[in-house]
């Protein structure tokens, strides 16, 4: 691929916490599945640095788990990133397969992992992490799914119950903000207290049409109902990239590979 699009996206934060706040920006990267745009991906980092981010979130399927699993442009780009930006990272499908199925991938999932590691990215398996950004108390979540989240023809249900079991309680005095991989449990994100849930998976629905939006997932789910863009529900919010790369349907549509840029204000 040879051009990604620069969505920007608005973040009001709640009013208790905004007069501790001064703007700033942040990165969510997302489904890049091994694309390089540039030599080391430089176009994509030259970008990312126009922004002068405090912080890049990572929402999974950077890599491709084809049989020979694709990870070096991967590696390479957050290699490059953490140098300079502090790096949240949470799984997609894709990780989650190379990591788990080691009698088809051998150590490739573990490889990925240690590297990552290595070069300073905050890996989240269910776990947080607390920063504080310009004196804003942040709270930075990372939700790895069960697997049936990612199954093809039946829903799985996840409720905010489930997550409380997987993560804990949110922090009520500080800016919960949730990685996750699969949009589609907006509701639930929000009811477990997730003040801004960032995703992707969707790829902004292959193929975009005028009011109806994206047509189809790379799970060939019909019509998501979260396939790009900011949500809102109860004064929570859930940003969701059209991600960068594509697999498994090698198209997109009026419906560019997008770098999303978060603009709190
Ligand atoms: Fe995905």
């Amino acid at each position: 691929m040879s051009e990604f699009k620069l969505t920007r996206y608005r973040i009001r934060m709640s009013d208790d916490l905004r007069s501790l706040q001064q703007p700033f920006s942040a990165i969510l990267l997302s489904d890049l599945h091994n694309v390089s745009y540039g030599d080391g991906n430089s176009v994509l980092l030259q970008a990312i640095r126009s922004e002068k981010p405090e912080a890049v979130f990572v929402t999974g399927d950077m890599l491709v788990s084809t049989n020979e699993p694709q990870m070096d442009v991967a590696l390479a780009l957050m290699d490059e990133l953490t140098k300079q930006y502090p790096v949240y990272y949470v799984e997609g499908n894709h990780e989650y397969k190379v990591r788990h199925y080691a009698e088809v991938y051998g150590g490739d999932g573990e490889h990925f992992f240690e590297a990552i590691q290595s070069f300073g990215v905050h890996l989240l398996k269910n776990s947080c992490e607390r920063i504080d950004i310009h004196r804003m108390p942040v709270t930075v979540w990372g939700l790895e799914l069960p697997w049936q989240c990612y199954r093809r023809f039946r829903k799985y249900e996840l409720t905010a119950a489930q997550i409380t079991e997987l993560l804990g309680e949110p922090d009520k005095e500080r800016y919960n903000i949730l990685l996750v991989h699969h949009p589609i449990y907006f509701e639930a994100y929000a009811a477990w207290g997730a003040d801004l849930t960032l995703a992707g998976h969707l790829h902004g629905g292959i193929v975009r049409l005028p009011y109806l939006g994206g047509v189809i997932t790379p799970q060939f789910r019909l019509f998501p109902k979260y396939d790009r863009g900011i949500f809102k529900r109860g004064g929570k919010q859930m940003v969701v990239s059209a991600g960068l790369g594509s697999h498994s349907i090698p198209l997109r549509i009026n419906n560019p590979p997008e770098l999303v840029v978060l603009d709190y204000i």
